[in-house]
């Protein structure tokens, strides 16, 4: 399926590490759509990942970034202008990091250099990314900006640690800076609140199989799966949502307005 929806438009990816990654698949739906791609993440994803088969098939280049280094930042936008020979017409933000999390620390007792680390990656890395836009006026009128977010800035999920606190942290930044990105740039600024996805991040939240399968029997469209975000992303930097701004929006089919499914009940009457 390809409607060239992005022909002619311009843009940075950030955190393609592997095939299930959902910027990985986000890529490859920008590339089918006719738009051109600089692809960016942090210097060791790019030792250990396999982002350059990626790069190959899409004829992007790479360029290393971590994403809360504003020099590293600044470095990356002046490059992606300079290769497409004007402004950017979309960015993908795509980057989730809990040390806590991946070292098996409880919520509850928490290192919060570990916190405060992962907080840096996850929420504090997109005020970065659009402040250096912004300062730069690196991105072309109507252009788009997306994060990636999870229903757990929301609601309670135990498992998944500070990462909760890093989103809902995250989509205040989304709504605090898309103000400014509206009024003078003619800029929008959206969350993507994403079904649970088997990638290398998700894998890192305790018991993600036993959840995949709750998120399944709960929502009424089931589970969205990579590629179906990527698609979603594709549309939200179309000029079909041009007037679309300051939303967490759920791609989640149905999950966060469902209470309970028939089918989670079934799973736990009693016998
Ligand atoms: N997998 C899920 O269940 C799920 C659900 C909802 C939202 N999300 C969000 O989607 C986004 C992408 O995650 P994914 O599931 O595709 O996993 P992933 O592991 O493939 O992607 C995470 C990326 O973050 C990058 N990253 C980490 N530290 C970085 C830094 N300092 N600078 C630049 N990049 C850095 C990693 O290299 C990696 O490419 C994340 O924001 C994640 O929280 C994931």
């Amino acid at each position: 399926m390809s409607h060239k929806l992005l022909a002619g438009k311009k843009g940075i990816i950030f955190g393609a590490l592997d095939s299930q990654s959902i910027a990985w698949n986000t890529a490859q739906s920008i590339f089918n759509e006719g738009g051109e791609i600089v692809l960016t993440n942090a210097p060791v994803a790019l030792r250990m990942g396999s982002i350059k088969d990626l790069a190959s098939s899409i004829n992007s280049p790479v360029i290393a970034a971590d994403a809360t280094s504003i020099d590293d930042l600044e470095n990356l936008i002046d490059f992606a202008i300079s290769h497409f020979g004007g402004k950017l017409d979309f960015v993908l933000h795509s980057i989730g990091m809990s040390v806590n999390l991946r070292k098996g620390k409880e919520y509850t007792d928490l290192n919060y250099d570990w916190m405060t680390k992962g907080w840096d990656i996850s929420a504090v890395s997109f005020h970065k990314l659009l402040q250096t836009l912004y300062k730069k006026d690196a991105m072309n009128p109507w252009g788009s900006i997306v994060a990636l977010s999870y229903i757990a800035a929301q609601r309670t999920f135990p498992n998944y640690n500070d990462m909760a606190d890093n989103k809902a942290y995250l989509e205040s930044i989304a709504r605090s800076f898309g103000y400014f990105m509206g009024k003078d740039k003619k800029v929008r600024v959206n969350t993507i609140s994403q079904s649970p996805t088997p990638t290398t991040a998700g894998q890192g939240v305790k018991g993600l199989d036993q959840f995949l399968k709750y998120a399944q029997k709960t929502s009424p469209l089931g589970n969205a799966s990579a590629k179906e975000c990527a698609d979603y992303t594709v549309m939200m930097f179309s000029d079909y949502t041009r007037k679309v701004t300051l939303q967490n929006l759920y791609h989640d089919g149905g999950f966060s307005s469902v209470g309970v499914s028939q089918e989670v009940i079934d799973s736990i009457q009693e016998k």
